[in-house]
């Protein structure tokens, strides 16, 4: 199948286990939501080009809330995983994600890329 209903540019996932959710992660992801609808970032805007979505642990729970995105970047799947996530960090990995930048390191936790530091 190779129609693309809804083009992204990349999937936000939000984990919404135990752990994340005694430190805060319900609110990071109403307030991403809200976030994306009003700056029309969600993939059902016009214009828009991103997918938030719930997650289970995503295995740095004492670090939460923990984010991850997933994205095509030069040919690649690119992967990144964020603890202590708030939301100013939160709109920030949105951002770079929707214009195609170079995604924050602030309080990224992998993985490590090959060309990386
Ligand atoms: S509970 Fe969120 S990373 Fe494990």
């Amino acid at each position: 199948m190779s129609a693309k209903f809804f083009p992204t540019n990349g999937h936000l996932l939000v984990c919404q286990n135990g752990t994340c959710q005694r430190l805060g992660s319900p609110l990071l992801f109403q307030a991403l939501w809200k976030y994306l609808e009003r700056e029309n970032l969600a993939y059902y805007k016009k214009g828009g080009t991103l997918r938030l979505t719930q997650s289970g642990c995503l295995g740095a729970c004492g670090y939460g809330p923990t984010l991850c995105v997933y994205r095509q970047r030069g040919g690649q799947l690119e992967e990144a995983w964020y603890g202590a996530v708030d939301f100013p960090l939160a709109a920030q990995i949105a951002q770079a994600v929707h214009s195609e930048a170079d995604l924050p390191t602030e309080r990224k936790y992998g993985p490590t890329l090959p060309n990386s530091d």
